[in-house]
């Protein structure tokens, strides 16, 4: 993902991402320049501390001073329905809401939206040139042709994630605040604000309840609050049209809007309750479209808005069935029940407390120490600030390891995936349309969650299911002439966008069809993990069975090296060219993906044996993508064509290192055997690890003017883990973690810019690749084959204690582990009640400490290593 696969159209102006066409009373709140901002706090307030109530543990972020600038400086919170960004606004607050739906574009905007695909008419012609461009392949003296333009299609109605508006909450009370501080509180989920003015001390709170699917803003003081008032703006949100807003009854506003004209429905209902004082409803007199406020005045010592929003978008209509409408009911009847809830009924305490408890089980199972010293002295600007490639600083690593898993709690347990931002976006034209690349974004996005023992997952699969799989089919049908399976492409929205999508160089953005099979890993993976043989059955299974039928039809013979086997063609690797034939990445996956159907075949129930046999064997002949090229690299492409200067930002033929396993677990038996020059050659593993490594280095560490944002570095970070090489693991990790994040911890872009692009991917990679410099269990090709649990592969030596509480491993196991001096003292498994017998290696050093066979209930601890 680069600004290349951007339309211009979508690239942010400079300037668009804070408020612009702000009223006078929220100047205070645009005023980029640090700076100024944090001077005119510092003379009224000067806080040297973390505020009281900030976690002892250090686990949240804090600042002095307000935020300016959206991606930049204001605090995420959200439970994965609604998603809202706040600045920290003392006497008023913007806050900038997300209602994970809210889309413009699809069959809302045009009825003809076909998912960006060839019209049925065209599938002879598109069969007639698949084939003409693989003879091409075959016959071109490099292997490699210009284009595959024929079999792309404009992208159409494709649309794009968009911002909600905003929430203005107010009170109406002058003088100078001092004792400010605003704070994320990382343990308890929830944002707050502290402030004094005119004699009184006052605190908002802001928190996204998952078991409500409702947001709420809590404002109090410790005397009488003023005057209080809440209005929803979307002046403020660039582009969205003005929404009809009106008092549903005297204490709720109702916001009707659409998403763009045309554009699908969307509505919020907002309630606001107080201690004391009394809440009136009021429509603004003369405006049109109509608009209403809330205000809370007499004596009231707290007022709070809980607010839940929806749209029209409906996955359970994204099929041929219901004509790919993506229309479900109007969102109204659904908003009311939800507002009937503990939203009305429950006190601000009880519901507050709920939350609590639901961030508690949700995320704080699993806990990691890495030995860290929390520094409540230094503000969190400061601490990112400060902070230096290789020297590091634990405690913040820490925080960002936390806030990692905090952003994938609160953005993935809606009804749809975290997308490339989660769910915060703000104005009309999220960057890279906030969708789904799923050429290691989205991936990276869920690095973490199996692990770290995060329940975030069945989310990303029913997007699969109902979004993916449908239009996929036809896709299949009417591209590749291929009626058995679906298959995806680089890029998908959320209105079933499957096909090639158009753009300059299109093969280079377009020809992925292995996205899903990508994918299908982390399906595959969330049953290695969980033994979950009903949901494998209902969801797992028929999700990996239709993407593997598919490729079972595109594998083709080489007709080129004609050695016998099956290869992908036309093929790239993912956001870069050549066009050619037995793309490392794809047969890797693929390779890795058939596997997957074997070892989950006996669970699903399927009695298909047909099928199961037509995977082994072709999986048995088919090119495995692991090749050693003439400069000693893991080659590319199956033409030995890599350039050793390319520092491309994607790590595609090294898939098989990590997160896969072709090449970390590389079997010379399977894997070797390939006809070189008319004669067999099977590597050794340490030759394919030599290999990699050396195709590791070359692709540089992350940067370069189109490969410098924080993901390419915390993929690297995960691979040299993988290597078991701390040194570099913790250089690229420090390297990313100081290039790439600004004063909120947010991954970005762009950070040089004054308003710079926000991109979540680096946020959620991170977690995975420390946790991949802590404990690795990488997948194995058989169930027979021993899965290796290492210990502190990576440790690097700034983390020489620590300890990991639940994390999750393969085969349905909890483990618990410790470390001192950067040795293991403790190490703890516990298997499942529902485990699978499966034969197990737990190595540190290059030392086997253990092996056994796991069994249900099966615990067993190790402390000599
Ligand atoms: C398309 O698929 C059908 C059915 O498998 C086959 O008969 C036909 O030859 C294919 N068309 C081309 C041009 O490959
Ligand atoms: C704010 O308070 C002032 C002084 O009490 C009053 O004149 C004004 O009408 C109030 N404004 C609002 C919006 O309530
Ligand atoms: C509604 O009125 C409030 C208060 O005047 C204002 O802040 C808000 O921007 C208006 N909403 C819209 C949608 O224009
Ligand atoms: C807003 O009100 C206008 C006028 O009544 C109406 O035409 C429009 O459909 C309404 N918008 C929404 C989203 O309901
Ligand atoms: C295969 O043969 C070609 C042409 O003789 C030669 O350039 C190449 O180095 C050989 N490759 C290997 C791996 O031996
Ligand atoms: C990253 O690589 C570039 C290009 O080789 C080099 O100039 C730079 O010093 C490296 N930076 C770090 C922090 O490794
Ligand atoms: C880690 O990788 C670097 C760069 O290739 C290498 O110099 C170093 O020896 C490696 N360290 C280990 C422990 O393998």
């Amino acid at each position: 993902m680069w600004p290349g696969s951007l339309s211009p159209e979508e690239i942010p102006a400079s300037g668009m991402h804070y408020i612009s066409a702000a009223p006078d009373y929220l100047w205070s709140l645009t005023m980029w320049m640090k700076p100024i901002l944090l001077a005119a706090f510092a003379s009224v307030a000067s806080v040297a501390a973390a505020p009281p109530g900030f976690p002892a543990s250090g686990n949240g972020l804090w600042y002095p001073a307000p935020g300016a600038i959206w991606s930049r400086d204001y605090l995420p919170v959200g439970n994965g329905y609604l998603a809202a960004m706040t600045s920290g606004g003392a006497a008023q607050e913007a806050t900038q809401l997300n209602i994970e739906s809210l889309w413009s574009g699809g069959p809302f905007q045009d009825p003809t939206y076909n998912g960006g695909n060839k019209q049925p008419g065209e599938q002879a012609a598109m069969a007639i040139a698949m084939q003409q461009y693989r003879d091409a392949i075959f016959a071109s003296p490099t292997g490699d042709i210009d284009n595959i333009d024929t079999l792309d299609t404009d992208a159409g109605a494709y649309g794009s994630y968009i911002g909600a508006g905003y929430l203005v909450s107010s009170l109406n009370i002058t003088g100078k605040t001092t004792n400010y501080a605003r704070w994320l509180d990382l343990d308890q989920a929830i944002a707050r604000v502290t402030w004094s003015q005119a004699g009184s001390a006052f605190t908002r709170e802001t928190f996204c309840s998952h078991p409500t699917q409702a947001c709420t803003q809590h404002i109090s003081a410790t005397g009488v609050l003023p005057p209080v008032s809440f209005a929803f703006s979307s002046v403020l949100e660039n582009g969205l049209p003005t929404p009809n807003i009106t008092c549903l009854d005297s204490r709720t506003l109702r916001l009707r809007g659409f998403a763009g004209t045309p554009g699908m429905v969307y509505e919020m209902l907002g309630r606001v309750r107080s201690t004391g004082g009394k809440v009136a409803c009021t429509p603004v007199a003369g405006s049109s479209p109509p608009n209403a406020t809330v205000a809370v005045t007499g004596r009231a010592s707290a007022a709070w808005i809980s607010w839940v929003g929806g749209t029209e978008f409906s996955q359970d209509a994204g099929d041929a069935v219901h004509g790919f409408s993506f229309r479900g009911p109007d969102p109204h009847a659904t908003l009311l029940a939800l507002l009937a809830g503990p939203v009305s009924t429950a006190s601000y305490t009880a519901l507050r407390a709920q939350h609590f408890a639901d961030v508690a089980a949700a995320l704080h199972t699993f806990t990691l120490d890495i030995g860290q010293t929390s520094q409540l002295s230094t503000s969190t600007d400061e601490l990112i600030e400060a902070y230096q490639v290789d020297t590091g600083n634990p405690y913040l690593e820490w925080l960002m390891f936390n806030y990692g898993r905090y952003l994938l709690a609160s953005s993935a347990r809606g009804a749809l995936p975290a997308n490339l931002q989660g769910k915060w976006a703000l104005d009309l034209a999220t960057p890279w349309s906030g969708d789904y690349h799923s050429n290691i974004n989205i991936q990276m996005n869920y690095w973490s969650a199996e692990m770290s023992n995060l329940d975030v997952t069945l989310p990303l699969f029913t997007y699969f299911e109902k979004n993916w799989a449908p239009r996929g089919a036809y896709t299949a049908q009417v591209l590749y002439n291929i009626s058995r399976g679906w298959v995806t492409h680089n890029e998908m929205n959320i209105f079933g966008h499957t096909g090639m999508k158009a753009s300059d160089n299109s093969a280079e953005w377009a020809n992925y069809p292995e996205s899903a099979v990508w994918m299908m890993l982390h399906v595959w993976d969330h049953f290695d993990y969980t033994n979950d043989v009903a949901w494998w059955k209902a969801q797992g299974w028929p999700l990996i069975k239709g993407v593997a039928s598919f490729h079972l039809d595109k594998l083709i013979p080489d007709r080129r090296f004609n050695d016998g086997t099956l290869v992908v063609s036309p093929c790239n690797s993912p956001e870069q060219v050549p066009i050619t034939l037995g793309c490392a990445h794809a047969q890797q996956l693929i390779w890795q993906l058939f596997n997957a159907v074997e070892k989950g075949f006996a669970a699903s129930g399927d009695t298909d044996t047909a099928f199961l046999e037509e995977v082994r064997a072709k999986r048995d002949v088919m090119d495995k993508g692991v090749r050693i090229g003439s400069w000693g690299q893991l080659q590319e492409w199956k033409v030995d064509q890599d350039s050793p200067s390319d520092t491309h930002r994607h790590l595609s033929h090294l898939i098989g290192l990590y997160p896969g396993y072709a090449l970390t677990g590389y079997e010379p038996v399977t894997q070797g055997g390939l006809l070189v020059n008319g004669s067999r050659t099977t590597y050794t593993k340490s030759q394919v690890i030599d290999a990699t490594t050396t195709s590791l280095i070359h692709r540089g560490n992350g940067t370069g003017p189109d490969a410098d944002s924080g993901w390419e570095k915390m993929w690297r970070a995960a691979s040299w883990a993988q290597l078991k090489n701390s040194t570099e693991f913790y250089h690229e990790l420090t390297f990313g973690i100081s290039e790439n994040f600004g004063a909120n911890l947010f991954s970005l872009y762009n950070p040089s810019q004054a308003v710079p692009i926000f991109q979540i991917d680096a946020n959620l990679g991170l977690p995975g690749a420390i946790l991949n410099a802590l404990l690795q269990a990488p997948d194995v090709p058989s169930m027979t084959t021993p899965l290796v649990i290492t210990l502190l592969p990576a440790l690097p030596d700034k983390w020489p204690s620590g300890t990991i509480k639940a994390a999750r491993v393969r085969g349905g196991m909890t483990v618990n582990l410790q470390w001192k001096n950067g040795k293991p003292t403790s190490a703890s498994f516990h298997a499942d009640a529902n485990a699978v017998p499966r034969p197990v290696q737990v190595v540190f050093g290059n030392k086997m400490v253990a092996s056994f066979t796991t069994s249900a209930g099966l615990r067993m601890t190790i402390t000599s290593f």
